[in-house]
């Protein structure tokens, strides 16, 4: 029996339900699905990795085959370590797909042993990335329907 570990790397900044839609869509595929947080992430993040991690924590709670982890370097280098063969990324539109597709195919020449695996998510959700959140929130436009509760409240906090 083949034991599946996936792991969906991003900077989740903070996360979306269209993210939230990606975790459910590869919880039900995977065995087991870890959705990993860049630790060194280059821009200037709106919540640190340690906030980022508690409220993907707490919404994918529901997720037993589901773990949240923080990682840096190469992703495929974490994911050897994590002995992972899947790395899992969605793809909302096709205007994602050229900068996925150049990741998968470099992140295939750094380790051949680790396949990339596109999922979409609802077409509700291909217009939401979590700059544009970050964006809305700060300038006071409503973000319900975007984000999981939990997230709303803590983005409100961050902005006042
Ligand atoms: O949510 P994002 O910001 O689109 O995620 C991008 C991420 C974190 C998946 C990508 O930047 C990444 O994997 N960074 C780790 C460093 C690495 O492996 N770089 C080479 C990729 S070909």
């Amino acid at each position: 029996m083949k034991n599946i570990l996936a792991i969906y790397p991003g900077s989740f900044d903070p996360v979306t339900n269209g993210h939230l839609d990606l975790i459910e869509r590869g919880a039900k595929i995977f065995d087991r699905l870890v959705v990993s947080i860049l630790r060194n992430f280059d821009k200037e993040p709106l919540f640190t990795v340690e906030e980022r991690a508690e409220m993907l924590r707490e919404v994918t709670r529901p997720w037993p085959n589901v773990e949240v982890d923080l990682f840096s370097g190469l992703v495929v280098e974490y994911a050897r370590l994590r002995e992972a063969k899947v790395l899992l990324r969605g793809i909302r539109a096709v205007s994602d797909y050229e900068y996925e597709l150049q990741m998968a195919m470099m992140n295939r020449k750094l380790n051949p042993d680790v396949e990339t695996v596109f999922m979409m998510p609802a077409v509700k959700y291909s217009y939401l990335s979590s700059r544009l959140v970050r964006e809305i929130a700060q300038l006071g436009g409503s973000i319900t329907d975007l984000v999981p509760p939990v997230v709303e409240e803590r983005l409100r906090a961050k902005v006042l």
